[in-house]
Formats: structure tokens, C-alpha cells, sequence
């Protein structure tokens, strides 16, 4: 299959290959198609960033993308996934990137031969969103060059989070050193093998990235967790947490951000954040990861 799903398939080299090629895109760095190419987000779940900046690194990369609207297609009428994806294939779409609500939507596909289109996993349930850590690889080796030893703390709703699992996955596998910061409830016993639970306050003096989660209120149900403002108080990024901080550390959001619940309002865009800046470099690490999945089909020019 030609696909990226899960952070898995990610080797060291790779990484860092799509990371010098996203910075190379970011530079001006272009590239050609050898033939015309056909582009489809399909989104069973919201999304603002993940959806509009594969729609710009398709478009980027001379791609025509189709338009696909979840709520109005025949899902509704209880079309399966496979079956939807395979009209789209018998279309003529060669490349799709699919969010779904359903962990591992993906591995029927994959085991199916019929199933030929460029498949990029736009994040599915709380399992994987493989193109948010490679963007978040991306901003972080921008500001410090490497990944070993690198302190790092993933804090907030770990145990719902496809992109907290996604990132210690491969910063472990990199040489970081991670700290999971958070309430109890949250943390999961897989996540012992890749880091220690710390507590916030004793560790935030040391750390050269705070990585923040959004609380995935849909996930579970409301009266399972604390209050917003307890959060804040708790286990969020206030200003005065941020002042314990290194002037050299930076701290991540995958976005949406709750104001005032993970982070305090006037940190979001404060000069440590690069919470935007990881939202430009999605575009360029996107079109990086197309382009590498192309090639191996030939569709990329030399
Ligand atoms: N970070 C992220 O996946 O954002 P969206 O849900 O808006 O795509």
C-alpha cells in the first residue's frame, strides 16, 4: 500500500528526510508532477487546521483537489467507509486523506488489494494523527536543531489524545526525554514506556518544550473530569508557570486551544509560543509527506 497511518512506519531517516524537505518547501523549493493528480479530504470529523492545510499543500503541489462534504454524502444514507472510498477511487481520485471517529479505520483498507489510492491519515478516534507530530518534529528541530536529549513535557488529557500517542512515539524514538504531566485519570500504563510522570511544577525549570492537549471534552463524558477552571489551575499553562520556564523554552498546541483551560489567553501568541507557527509549518510538512508518497508511485517529476 502507498499510505502513511501511523507514526510506526516512521524511521529516524525518514523523519528527518520530510523534515529537510518541509523546510525546503518553506524556502520556495518546488516540485512537478509527471501527470495530472486528484486530491480528497474526507472528513468524518470537525477539523479547521488539518483539513484547510492539506487542501493548501495539495494545491501547493499542483494537485486539483475535489471537494467532499461528510454530512451531505451518501455516509448519511449508510454507505460504509470502504464502499464510499472506492467510488471515489472508481472516480478518479488518487490521493485521500481521511479523518474518522473510529481508531485503526484504516487496517481494512490496507488489507484490501482493491483499495490503490495514496491514503494519508488525517487522525483517527484517539489512535494516530501521523502529519500533527511530523509538524510538531518540524517546528521543534527548527528552534533546536536535534531531538536527543531534549527535555520535553506532554501534559494535559494524555489518555485521549492521538497526538500526545503519536509524538511520544517518535520523540522517544529520537533520543528526547519525555515527562507526562496531567491528571492521574488521563494517564494510560503505555505511556510508562516511553517517559516518567512528573509533576508540573518541579520539572517546568528544566524542560526545553512544553507540548499542551487540548481537552477532548467529546471524548468522554462531561461529569468525568475537572472543571475548566480547575484544569487551569491545576495542570495548565499560567503565567506564572511560564515565568518558571527557561527564556529558551517553546511550548506547543496541536489547536484548538480552550483559552484559560490548557493555556492562559495571553500566552497563546506570547514570543515562547509557537503554537501559529506550528500551523504554517503543517502546509509545508503536508506537501513533504505527498511528495514522498507520490514518488513512490512515480507521479513526481525528477
Ligand atoms: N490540530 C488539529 O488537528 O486541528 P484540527 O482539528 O482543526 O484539524
Amino acid at each position: 500500500y502507498n499510505a502513511l497511518v501511523s507514526v510506526e512506519q516512521l524511521t529516524n531517516k525518514l523523519v528527518t528526510n520530510l523534515i529537510d524537505r518541509a523546510i525546503a518547501f518553506k524556502s520556495g523549493a518546488t516540485t512537478k508532477l509527471t501527470r495530472p493528480v486528484y486530491a480528497m479530504n474526507l472528513f468524518f470529523e470537525n477539523s479547521t487546521r488539518t483539513h484547510t492545510s492539506f487542501e493548501m499543500a495539495e494545491r501547493k503541489l499542483g494537485m486539483t483537489v475535489l471537494d467532499f462534504n461528510a454530512q451531505a454524502s451518501s455516509t448519511s444514507k449508510g454507505e460504509t467507509l470502504s464502499d464510499t472510498l472506492k467510488t471515489v477511487q472508481a472516480i478518479g481520485v488518487d490521493v485521500v486523506t481521511v479523518r474518522h471517529p473510529q481508531n485503526d479505520y484504516y487496517q481494512p483498507l490496507l488489507a484490501d488489494n482493491r483499495f490503490q489510492m495514496t491514503l494519508v491519515n488525517a487522525g483517527d478516534g484517539s489512535g494516530q494523527h501521523p502529519s500533527q507530530c511530523l509538524l510538531d518534529l518540524m517546528t521543534i528541530f527548527e528552534e533546536f536543531g536535534h531531538f536527543t536529549d531534549l527535555k520535553v513535557v506532554i501534559c494535559g488529557d494524555l489518555r485521549h489524545s492521538r497526538v500526545a500517542r503519536s509524538n511520544m512515539q517518535v520523540l522517544s524514538q529520537l533520543g528526547a526525554i519525555l515527562y507526562f504531566a496531567g491528571p492521574a485519570e488521563w494517564f494510560a500504563p503505555e505511556f510508562a514506556h516511553y517517559g516518567q510522570v512528573v509533576d508540573l511544577e518541579r520539572i517546568l525549570p528544566e524542560v526545553d518544550v512544553v507540548m499542551l492537549l487540548r481537552i477532548q471534552h467529546e471524548r468522554f463524558a462531561a461529569d468525568a473530569t475537572l472543571s475548566d477552571a480547575a484544569f487551569h489551575t491545576q495542570y495548565g499553562l499560567t503565567i506564572a508557570r511560564a515565568a518558571q520556564l527557561k527564556p529558551s523554552a517553546i511550548w506547543l498546541h496541536p489547536a484548538p486551544v480552550n483559552r484559560d483551560v490548557e493555556i492562559a489567553t495571553e500566552l497563546v501568541e506570547a514570543p515562547q509560543s509557537r503554537i501559529f507557527k506550528q500551523m504554517t509549518n503543517g502546509v509545508f510538512m503536508r506537501m513533504a509527506i505527498i511528495e514522498h508518497l507520490l514518488e513512490q508511485r512515480h507521479l513526481i517529476q525528477h
